[in-house]
């Protein structure tokens, strides 16, 4: 079964409206002929999600948000929920990204409630899971994984997990200038992809869409994104330019 890669930039807490808008209004024409055969998005943060959307609406450009909350409304100041996404112009979700579950507490549990309301909503969510470096060196990775995706999966039906995006992100990988291997990466979106054919079965495992995040850039995509079960990129820092952003894009295509 074939899986349509999906690169998305996480701008994380970056970029103005005005920065945001114009970053829009450029990607598009940069993108002409390049669509197709990968779906790309971009997450800016709440307050440019509208505005970006605005100018994304009419093109094949999704627009993602970088965090919800699950609650549907009330008193929860400083939360955003995800009818008011849904309002905002957004098709993705991220839910668990490792800056959430590092800096702000963030555990498996509400990630998990993150996924379901994300879900609920017609939309869909890209969660995140990855070791940090001392995980790694323990040598203990994939329990690590195994853990964090099974918690944020708990509860949810094979249709919805084959509808979802899972971003690898390695924690020592992000914004270091060092990404993993071609062959480490393969080997834990491989293993993800294990774990959900055991819970979920084969038509979730097949479909469900596994990107790997953690220093992408324009002269490595294309080797990470060559292989077998990592079907696109959560890029943030080369997301943050058109040039770098594109290039790494049309680097998936030809993969
Ligand atoms: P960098 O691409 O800057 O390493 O960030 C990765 C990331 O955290 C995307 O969500």
């Amino acid at each position: 079964m074939s899986r349509r890669p999906i690169i998305a930039g996480n701008w994380k807490m970056h970029k103005t409206i005005a920065e945001a808008v114009d970053f829009a209004r450029n990607l598009k024409p940069a993108l002409a002929g390049v669509r197709g055969r990968v779906e790309v998005a971009v997450c800016p943060a709440f307050t440019a999600l509208a505005g970006v959307a605005e100018v994304l609406q009419d093109t094949e450009i999704a627009v993602g948000a970088q965090d919800v909350h699950w609650e549907e409304s009330g008193a929860f100041t400083g939360e955003v929920s995800p009818a008011m996404l849904k309002d905002a112009g957004c098709r993705y979700v991220i839910a668990g990204h490792s800056e959430r579950r590092q800096l702000f507490g963030e555990t498996s549990g509400n990630v998990n409630r993150k996924v379901k309301a994300v879900l609920s909503h017609g939309l869909i969510p890209v969660m995140c899971v990855g070791e940090t470096l001392a995980e790694r060196e323990a040598g203990i990775t994939e329990e690590v994984v195994r853990t964090q995706t099974g918690a944020g999966l708990d509860g949810l039906a094979p249709e919805q997990v084959a509808a979802m995006v899972i971003a690898y992100e390695p924690v020592w990988a992000i914004g270091t200038g060092r990404n993993a291997s071609e062959e480490d990466a393969q080997q834990v979106t491989g293993y993800i992809r294990g774990l959900v054919r055991e819970w979920y079965g084969n038509t979730a495992a097949e479909r469900l869409r596994i990107q790997y995040g953690g220093s992408v850039k324009p002269e490595n995509a294309a080797g990470l994104m060559a292989m077998p079960d990592i079907d696109g990129a959560l890029v943030g820092g080369a997301s943050l330019k058109v040039a770098s952003f594109v290039e790494i894009i049309k680097a998936s295509v030809l993969s």
